[in-house]
């Protein structure tokens, strides 16, 4: 079996100005300097992202974006390009977060396109999906999560696909402070692993790292990447504080 490394991300979302974000990485730099068998990223908003990838620059936290636009460049008043994330210091893009399937109408179709320019930029995508608690409650959990994982990955060969991260996220457990159980969480992951490993076959998605995402705290963090198929975690609340966000990478860093 491929040992995968845990990858823990934080995603700012819409908060902190530039000075306050370049606090925050700073605070966390230095708390989480002697990890060393975890993969740590966090994702400011773009004003803040080419200081804090500076800021963090030799360090063992890396910079993600929290979306990108499907095209190169062009008349697309407002929106960031996947090569301008690349410069900017980025090795990560969050795409499709519930958030922006939500109120921006991203879409699989959208996600499966922007995909194809954060790899041409040289950068690996962070592919959100998750269930409302409507589709839980009506017993469609996996058919939703299918048709999105499906629906992102189209056309993307193997090779490519296990260096993927994909982040289950139940919608009903973001920023609400209701987590899945490890258990719900974990059957969850093990059906994206095996969804990927019909589309991709067993040692492309035995390599695909599965964070779980929904108020992921430090008391709740280790019960949940000690699950077979959930590698690390994408942190939206608690990663906004570096106390809490260091506290959860170090529940997997001991355990
Ligand atoms: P939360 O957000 O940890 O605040 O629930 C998770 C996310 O949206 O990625």
């Amino acid at each position: 079996m491929t040992a995968r490394r845990c990858f823990i991300a934080g995603n700012w979302k819409m908060n902190k100005t530039v000075t306050e974000s370049l606090a925050l990485a700073r605070e966390l730099r230095g708390l989480v300097s002697m990890v060393r068998h975890v993969d740590i990223a966090v994702a400011p908003t773009f004003p803040a992202l080419h200081p804090v990838a500076k800021a963090l620059e030799d360090s063992n936290v890396q910079v993600a974006a929290q979306t990108c636009h499907a095209e190169a460049s062009g008349a697309f008043t407002g929106e960031t390009a996947a090569p301008m994330l690349k410069d900017a210091g980025a090795s990560w893009v969050i795409l499709g977060h519930s958030e922006r399937r939500q109120f921006f109408q991203e879409t699989d179709a959208g996600v499966n396109r922007k995909i194809g320019a954060v790899l041409k930029a040289g950068l690996l995508p962070i592919v959100c999906v998750g269930e409302t608690l409507a589709e839980r409650e009506a017993n469609r959990t996996l058919e939703v999560v299918s048709t999105q994982v499906k629906g992102c990955l189209d056309g993307f060969k193997a090779d490519v696909g296990a260096r993927f991260v994909i982040a289950y996220e139940p919608v009903w457990a973001i920023g609400t402070g209701k987590t899945a159980t490890s258990r719900q969480a974990q059957e969850v992951h093990a059906h994206i692993r095996s969804l990927l490993t019909g589309l991709w076959g067993a040692e492309a998605a035995a390599q695909v790292r599965l964070q779980y995402g929904g108020s992921v705290k430090p008391d709740n963090a280790a019960e949940l990447l000690a699950q077979p198929d959930i590698d690390g975690a994408l942190v939206g609340g608690a990663s906004l504080k570096a106390s809490d966000f260091a506290a959860i990478i170090k529940a997997k860093a001991q355990a």
